[in-house]
C-alpha cells in the first residue's frame, strides 16, 4: 500500500453489473496508490458496502418506478436514468466539493461512467475536473464515435438485406456486427450515443479497462480523434491489489461451480454464460441445451433467472434433461465467474462477449465461443474471431447440429490447437503489460501524475 496522498477521488458507476464490476476495481486500484474512494451509487442495484469498508459511499434516490427498473428497454433505462439522476446526483456532488471539514480531503476530480453524460455538466458547474470511465473495449468505441458517419453513409438504421454487406469504412466489421441495441424508439439510442461521445470529448482523461498490446490501433485512433490524454490501465481485475472475487456481485454467486468443476478432467469444460442482461427464447434455449448436451463434453452453465423468456427458470427443458447426462451437466442461476475461467477444468467459454467477459477469457488464456447478442457485444465478438483470432463465432442463428460442430472444431481439432496458442500469447500479455515497466503500469503512474496536475 502506498502512502495516503491526502486527496479524494469520487467515483459514479453506471448501476448495470458489467459497469459496476469495473468501477469498484478502478477503486480498488486507485485506492491502493493511496486515494481516499469515494463512491456515489444509485438506490437502484446498489452494491453491499459493507464488502468495500475502505470506501465512503453516498446513495442517491434515482428515482425510478419498479417498472421503469425492471424494462428489457436498456436504452431507455439509460436514458431515463440521465435524467432521473441529475439533481440528487448535483446535490451530493455539491455538498462533497463544498464540505469544509477539514478531516476530509479536497476532492481532486470526478471519475464517471461514460454513459453518465450528464455528469460532465454536472462537474463543470461545479468547476470540478471529470474523467471518463469507460468500462468498454476501444474498438467498439471506434464504432460508436463513428454513428454520424454510418448514418450519414446509410449503413444505420440496419437494413436487414445488408447484413452480410462489409462496412469499408471500419474493417472486418460487418453491418449485422454494429453496436445497436433493440429499442422502442432508435433515435434515443442515437441520442444517447451522440452523447456520451460529445461529453468524452469535453472531459479532461479517459481511462480504459483494456491494455495496449491487444487494442492499439482503435487507442491510437480515439487518441487521434478526441485529443485527450487517454489511460488504458487494463485488465482492471488482474492487478495485484484488487481481491480475486467481485465483493460487487449482485446475485449470490454459487459455490457448487468449483465443487462440480473440482470433479471434472482438464480442460474438459465448456463453460456458458450470456451476461447479466441478455436474455433467450425458449427455442433457443432449447437449442442450447441439446447441443451442450450431443457435444458430448461436460458443461457448467449460467441460466439467470427470468433469462429465459416467459419461464421462471428451467421448465422448459424437458424433464429428467440433467438427469439423463449422468452428471456431465451442472446448470446454476449465477457463478464466480472469474474463479471458474481460472479453474484447470475450463477448455472454452461460450460467451454473449459483453466485455469484461471477453478480457476476463482472455486473462485465463480460455478460447471462446461467441453469441453475441446487441451493442458492443457484437464489435467485440468479431474482434474475437477474426483479429484476435482466439475465438468460433456461432453465424447463422442458433441451431444445435451447429452448435455440436462449433464445440469440436473448437475442442478436438487442429484449428482449436491454434486458437489456444494465440489465446495463451494474449494471456502472456496481459499479464506482462501489468508489471513494471509494461505499458497498463506506466499508463497507470500517468493517470496518477494527470490527477494531481488537473489541480493546478
Ligand atoms: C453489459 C453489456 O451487455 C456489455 O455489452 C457491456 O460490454 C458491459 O455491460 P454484461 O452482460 O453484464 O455486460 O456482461 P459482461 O461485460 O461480460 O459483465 C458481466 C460481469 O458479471 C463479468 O464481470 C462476469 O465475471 C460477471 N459474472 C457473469 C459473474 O460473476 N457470474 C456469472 O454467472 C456471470
Amino acid at each position: 500500500m502506498e502512502q495516503r496522498k491526502g486527496r479524494r477521488l469520487v467515483l459514479f458507476p453506471l448501476p448495470l453489473q458489467g459497469h459496476i464490476n469495473p468501477t469498484l476495481d478502478l477503486a480498488n486500484i486507485l485506492h491502493s496508490k493511496g486515494f481516499s474512494i469515494t463512491l456515489i451509487h444509485t438506490n437502484f442495484n446498489s452494491p453491499n458496502p459493507s464488502n468495500y469498508p475502505h470506501f465512503t459511499f453516498h446513495f442517491i434516490q434515482d428515482g425510478l418506478s419498479e417498472s421503469q427498473a425492471s424494462t428489457n428497454d436498456v436504452v431507455s433505462l439509460l436514458t431515463l436514468l440521465n435524467i432521473k439522476c441529475v439533481e440528487p446526483f448535483k446535490e451530493c456532488l455539491r455538498k462533497l466539493v463544498s464540505d469544509n471539514d477539514v478531516s476530509e480531503e479536497p476532492v481532486s476530480c470526478l471519475i464517471s461512467d461514460a454513459i453518465f453524460h450528464f455528469t460532465q455538466a454536472v462537474a463543470d458547474s461545479l468547476k470540478l475536473p471529470r474523467i471518463v470511465l469507460r468500462t468498454g473495449g476501444a474498438s467498439s468505441f471506434v464504432v460508436f464515435a463513428a454513428f454520424p458517419l454510418l448514418r450519414e453513409k446509410g449503413y444505420l438504421p440496419i437494413q436487414a438485406s445488408r447484413l452480410e454487406n462489409q462496412v469499408v469504412e471500419l474493417p472486418p466489421l460487418k453491418v449485422k456486427d454494429l453496436p445497436v441495441i433493440n429499442t422502442h424508439n432508435p433515435k434515443t439510442l442515437y441520442q444517447l450515443v451522440d452523447n456520451l461521445v460529445n461529453t468524452t470529448k469535453a472531459s479532461s482523461g479517459l481511462i480504459w479497462n483494456t491494455f495496449e498490446d491487444l487494442e492499439q490501433s482503435s487507442l491510437a485512433s480515439i487518441s487521434q480523434q478526441f485529443s485527450l490524454p487517454i489511460f488504458p490501465i487494463g485488465p482492471f481485475h488482474k492487478h495485484n491489489l484488487v481481491c480475486t472475487s467481485p465483493k460487487s456481485s449482485l446475485l449470490a454467486e454459487d459455490q457448487t461451480s468449483i465443487s462440480w468443476l473440482n470433479t471434472q478432467p482438464l480442460k474438459s469444460v465448456i463453460y456458458v454464460s450470456f451476461g447479466s442482461l441478455a436474455a433467450t427464447s425458449v427455442r433457443d434455449f432449447l437449442e442450447i441445451a441439446w447441443g451442450l448436451a450431443n457435444s458430448e463434453h461436460p458443461f457448467l452453465w449460467v441460466v439467470r433467472p427470468g433469462s429465459v423468456l416467459r419461464s421462471e427458470w428451467l421448465e422448459a427443458l424437458p424433464s429428467g434433461f440433467l438427469e439423463n447426462l449422468s452428471g456431465r451437466g451442472h446448470i446454476v442461476k449465477w457463478a464466480p465467474q472469474q474463479k471458474v475461467l481460472a479453474h484447470q477444468a475450463v477448455g472454452a467459454f461460450w460467451t454473449h462477449n459483453g466485455w469484461n467477459s471477453t478480457l476476463e477469457s482472455i486473462c485465463e488464456g480460455v478460447p471462446m465461443i461467441c453469441l453475441p447478442c446487441f451493442s458492443d457485444q457484437k464489435v467485440n465478438a468479431r474482434y474475437v474471431s477474426q483479429v484476435w483470432k482466439v475465438g468460433l463465432q456461432l453465424e447463422n442463428g442458433l441451431e444445435r447440429g451447429a452448435i455440436e460442430k462449433t464445440i469440436t472444431e473448437l475442442m478436438r481439432e487442429k484449428e482449436g490447437d491454434e486458437i489456444r496458442g494465440r489465446v495463451s500469447k494474449l494471456q502472456e500479455m496481459a499479464n506482462n503489460c501489468l508489471e513494471k515497466g509494461g505499458t497498463s503500469y506506466e499508463s497507470l503512474e500517468s493517470l496518477i501524475s494527470h490527477i494531481f496536475s488537473l489541480e493546478s
